[in-house]
């Protein structure tokens, strides 16, 4: 099954994110070839997570801990019955909130162990240093960890927020280095792989019949409800 997330960042309040979901519901017919999973604003969970129907929900952040004294953050514990999914060490987060790989291994650790899957986001910043970024920010996350699957976002820096995804060859080149160091740190990982960067509908296509990328994570053109509905569709051939 394909696991199509769409990352919305600080965009639509939470009416305008009940209207974008009742559309896609007119839009698409969801099937078992398929999982789409909504990261709205945090203000929108607890309407959308009333009118979802099939669709899932994804925090796009979540604090390091489950209560305290951290003014302004939202805990895993508190999205519990509203989202399936926290979206974990996203490259805006790790570079303007200046998350290091501790802190991303902390809130997965949070995010587990409330009962919720993580979406871990890693990529590196440069083309030259996939390998030496992607190992360390995996090591940080996985080892020792308690966990029998994880989703792992391959997200190059270059290619968010860009005119163009990541290469073919790049992304491949990714797939094979994320499950070498996860199987080196941890054997029995299951580990899922999709890919982020410059997703739309025109290169969804190619970007998921690149061997062993299982879905996307996708910004801009998830915010187009007629235009996510079409990388879904074509992510359901
Ligand atoms: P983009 O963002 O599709 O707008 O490049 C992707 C992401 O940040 O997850």
């Amino acid at each position: 099954m394909k696991l199509i997330v769409a990352n919305w960042k600080m965009n639509l309040n939470p009416e305008q994110a009940s209207e974008y979901l009742a559309q896609l519901k007119g839009e698409l017919v969801l099937d078992e070839k398929v999982e789409v999973v909504l990261a709205p604003t945090f203000l929108a969970l607890d309407r959308m997570s009333k009118e979802r129907g099939e669709f899932s929900l994804a925090a796009q952040n979540c604090a390091t801990l489950d209560s305290g004294a951290l003014t302004g953050e939202v805990s895993a514990e508190q999205m519990v019955g509203l989202v399936d999914y926290v979206i974990v060490g996203h490259s805006e987060r790790r570079m303007l909130f200046d998350e290091s790989d501790a802190v991303v291994r902390a809130k997965i650790e949070e995010v587990l162990h409330n009962g919720l899957k993580p979406i871990l986001c890693v990529g590196e910043r440069n083309l030259g240093e996939i390998e030496e970024v992607l190992r360390r920010q995996i090591t940080v996350a996985l080892t020792d960890l308690n966990c029998k699957e994880m989703i792992i976002a391959y997200e190059p820096v270059y290619a968010v927020g860009a005119a163009e995804s990541a290469s073919s060859d790049q992304i491949s080149r990714a797939v094979n280095l994320i499950h070498e160091i996860a199987s080196e740190i941890a054997e029995d990982l299951k580990v899922k792989i999709l890919y982020g960067g410059s997703v739309d509908e025109t290169n969804t296509e190619e970007i998921l019949n690149i061997q062993g990328i299982e879905g996307l994570l996708v910004g801009r053109a998830s915010l187009n409800a007629t235009k996510f509905a079409k990388i879904v569709n074509i992510a359901r051939v």
